[in-house]
């Protein structure tokens, strides 16, 4: 073999091993969204210690906290209602619900506090898609019907 054709085919060798690794490596958006779904895996996952970190006292870890969400205390107060889909934070649109999460209920007379001067726009929209995730999939859909 010359010379000429062994750099001519090490050259392709090295193009084609390149493309290959390109097709591979690119499976598609690396923010792909879970189907059926707004938000993406790494959105979830970015959420969830977020969520225990500052969300998980009141609310409970699995976002199930309280119960008994409907009984003012004493003081009038009502207790953290669970975000799980079983209250009803999925009567409201997200843009409420991320205004929620930055303004608190402190504002309206209640106890939640604000989380605009501690989490970025961004976090704020990981944790609520880390609480969808308890969501089934038919109170997600009335969501979307209703806020959509
Ligand atoms: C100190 C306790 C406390 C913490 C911490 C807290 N919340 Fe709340 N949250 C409440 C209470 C109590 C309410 C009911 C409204 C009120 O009293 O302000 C509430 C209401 C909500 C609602 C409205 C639910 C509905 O059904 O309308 C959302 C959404 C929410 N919280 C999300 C969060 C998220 C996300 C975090 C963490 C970033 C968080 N909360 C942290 C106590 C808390």
């Amino acid at each position: 073999m010359s010379k000429t054709v062994l750099g001519l085919t090490l050259l392709m060798v090295i193009i084609i091993g390149v493309v290959v690794m390109q097709s591979t490596s690119n499976d598609g958006p690396v923010e792909e969204a879970i189907a059926g779904r707004w938000y993406s895996e790494q959105q979830v996952a970015q959420g969830e210690p977020l969520y225990q970190t500052h969300c998980a006292s009141c609310h409970g870890p699995e976002s199930a906290a309280t119960p008994n969400w409907r009984e003012a205390d004493e003081n009038g107060k009502y207790p953290p209602p669970p975000l799980n889909g079983t209250a009803h934070a999925w009567h409201h649109p997200m843009s409420l619900l991320v205004k929620t999460v930055k303004t608190g209920g402190i504002p309206l007379g209640g106890q939640m506090p604000p989380f605009e001067a501690v989490l970025q726009e961004q976090e704020i929209r990981s944790i609520l898609a880390w609480i969808q995730t308890h969501w089934s999939d038919e109170i997600y859909q009335n969501w979307i019907e209703r806020n959509g």
